[in-house]
């Protein structure tokens, strides 16, 4: 009589379970390569391309989400991160600004924005201006293609941008900052 297989196996736990208590639609990105990756370990550099694509730059939280999702040490996320010139830490502004050029952006005027905050504001994607209130960065898909031309100030998407509401609104940031 052929032995009885064991199959009492512990019940599969949903890795990742636990989203981000942000809701950021953007730490689902993240889920999604890290799933595709099967949590692989060496899969760390794929996840934080992702990240910056996603987010425009890499900041702790994120930095701590893909320690815990591929089961790494922080510290080792964070030597990686900040080893290769490609990946860009929190940027330095006391305000920052992301404006996403994924394509559903780009067709709808992200690239028009960009060009307008350099032309208003003087900086470029990855800079910050020269009175530390404001960084732009860029990103491509936040997971917001619905709202197009999206962009995300100091951490909130904003639907639906256009060159001027965004210069008039790092204008204020600065000038409220100044005064
Ligand atoms: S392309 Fe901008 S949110 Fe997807």
């Amino acid at each position: 009589m052929p032995s009885k297989e064991v199959t009492s196996q512990a019940p599969k736990t949903k890795k990742n379970a636990s989203a981000h208590p942000s809701g950021d639609k953007r730490f689902k990105v993240l889920d999604i390569t890290m799933k595709r990756n099967q949590y692989r370990q060496d899969s760390l550099i794929e996840v934080l391309h992702k990240a910056q694509e996603a987010f425009g730059y890499l900041e702790e939280d994120v930095l701590l989400y893909v320690a815990r999702g591929l089961k790494l040490p922080l510290s080792r996320v964070y030597g990686v991160a900040t080893f290769y010139h490609l990946f860009t830490m929190k940027p330095s502004g006391a305000h920052t600004c992301v404006v996403c050029l994924g394509t559903a952006c780009y067709v709808k005027g992200g690239g028009e924005i960009v060009k307008a905050v350099e032309n208003e504001l003087g900086i470029s994607p990855g800079e910050t201006t020269p009175d530390g209130q404001v960084s732009l960065m860029a990103a491509r898909c936040i997971g917001a293609c619905g709202i197009a031309p999206a962009a995300v100030f100091d951490g909130t998407v904003a639907s639906k941008q256009t060159p001027e509401v965004v210069v008039k609104r790092l204008k204020e940031y600065q000038k409220t900052d100044a005064d």
